[in-house]
């Protein structure tokens, strides 16, 4: 993990290089970065939108979400997955004890595509380095990238989504150490509810691996907590269900995850 970083059971809280001033800081930087996007004309998706849709959580996020582009309801609204596929992401976020305020959502278009298209390629290549800016500020340790076209630019593979989502990837990003950690898009859960059993899983995988921290970077360590978060559907991610924490602690005492064994590769 990022040197000088510590490993944090605290999700969604901030490490101590932050603590001092640096929430200010960085909330200030990105509401420049946002100002300076009012009226941004850098792609032709500027001609059809109501606002540009920059992002909203927390400054200092350990945890970045970063999806598509905005629908209907965030042009509208002015803030990312506010409609069906936002409201589940904010459920698949309470279950792994974390609210929308914890983590950071942005996309990687910030302007609505008509009729919900797909972003073309020239409008991610003209809006991605927004991204890159807000990822600079923010300094997230994870980033959780929602569906294929987040996961493409972020991870820098062609591989499908079927084949590497609920894995890990450690990448260099706007000069800021992360692991790419790629799920399912929200969406696709609404049409096809099997993805949402998928999805659970893979939001208490990316539990465990905001858990480990540092830990989680080995190939070994991330196959423990992938293990340790393979837990039966009913009992989810709650504390005390299977993949919690056993009672010794360490240095500081706090309590450290279980090590289950695994087959699985959890690194590409
Ligand atoms: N889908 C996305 O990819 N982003 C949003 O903000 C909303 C839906």
């Amino acid at each position: 993990m990022r040197p000088g970083r510590r490993p944090s059971a605290n999700l969604g809280g901030m490490d101590g290089e932050r603590k001092a001033g640096g929430v200010t800081q960085a909330a200030q930087a990105l509401q420049a970065l946002a100002d300076s996007l009012r009226d941004c004309t850098r792609c032709g998706l500027c001609g059809g939108r109501t606002q540009v849709v920059f992002g909203v959580g927390s400054p200092v996020a350990e945890l970045m979400f970063v999806g598509e582009g905005p629908g209907f309801h965030e042009d509208t609204q002015g803030e990312p997955f506010v409609g069906q596929a936002g409201k589940l992401l904010t459920e698949l976020l309470g279950g792994i004890g974390l609210g929308r305020r914890d983590v950071y959502i942005a996309n990687v278009v910030k302007c609505r595509p008509p009729e919900n298209r797909d972003p073309a390629p020239d409008e991610i290549e003209a809006c991605s380095p927004h991204l890159m800016d807000q990822m600079a500020i923010i300094r997230p340790r994870v980033v959780c990238t929602l569906g294929r076209f987040a996961t493409k630019l972020l991870a820098d593979t062609e591989l499908s989504m079927t084949a590497i989502h609920g894995k890990a990837k450690q990448r260099t990003l706007a000069g800021v150490d992360v692991v790419v950690f790629p799920v399912f898009h929200p969406a696709a859960a609404l049409y096809a509810p099997a993805n949402r059993q998928v999805l659970v899983q893979d939001f208490a995988k990316l539990r465990r691996l905001l858990e480990l921290g540092a830990e989680a970077l080995t190939p070994a360590g991330l196959a423990d907590a992938i293990a340790a978060s393979e837990v039966s559907p009913h009992e989810g991610a709650k504390p005390g269900g299977a993949g919690q924490v056993r009672p010794s602690g360490d240095a500081e005492g706090k309590p450290r995850p279980v090590a289950a064994r695994t087959e699985q590769l959890p690194l590409w």
